[in-house]
């Protein structure tokens, strides 16, 4: 589905800006970490788009890894509880980490996410968000690779979802506010 074509769905940022954005972000990680290698740690399910289409922006050698994190479910705003549901496959002690997420709302799935990832020693973490919502943030945490900022709306597309769907998209959407629950 294109959602350029759907009414319903108001456009928020073309495939064309994501892309172009995307591969700014991957330059200035490929940058920062020249001549060094870099293990991306994706968020699922959220930021596995988004990490695909990074690391083939990245020119220093990479591997991946991913996490997964009790989700909102059907709800689109946290409950706060924040619980791991799946680990890293690899240990990470003395790698250089980039956490990568698709949004970073209030904080508390990467701030969990940091602490948890903190205690096993990497020698740098870093975290690469797509998108910002500064204004929802209840714990403070900023990350060192930003996307776009946006106002506090909801968003679906490029992996991000409401009750599961929408995901496929290629451009990112505001839902509808007469969606959410
Ligand atoms: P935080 O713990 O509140 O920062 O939540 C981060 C997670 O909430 C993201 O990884 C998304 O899964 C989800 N989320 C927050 N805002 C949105 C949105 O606008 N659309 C889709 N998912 C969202």
């Amino acid at each position: 589905m294109n959602p350029t074509d759907n009414p319903d769905l108001e456009l928020f940022l073309t495939r064309e800006q994501i892309q172009q954005r995307v591969t700014e972000m991957g330059a200035d990680i490929s940058r920062d970490f020249a001549g060094q290698t870099i293990v991306l740690v994706g968020v699922l399910k959220g930021a596995a788009i988004f990490l695909a289409d990074l690391a083939r922006a990245i020119t220093v050698d990479c591997t991946f890894d991913f996490v997964a994190v009790s989700s909102y479910g059907k709800s689109n705003r946290s409950s706060g509880a924040v619980r791991l549901l799946k680990d890293l496959d690899h240990p990470i002690e003395n790698r250089n980490v980039i956490l990568v997420e698709d949004i970073l709302d209030t904080g508390l799935t990467l701030g969990y996410l940091r602490d948890n990832l903190l205690l096993q020693k990497p020698s740098a973490l870093k975290i690469a968000t797509f998108l910002d919502k500064p204004s929802r943030r209840l714990q403070a945490i900023t990350a060192d690779y930003v996307g776009f900022s946006m106002p506090d709306k909801f968003v679906i597309g490029y992996g991000m979802d409401y009750s599961e769907r929408y995901r496929n998209l290629p451009d990112v959407c505001f839902l509808p506010p007469e969606a959410e629950e």
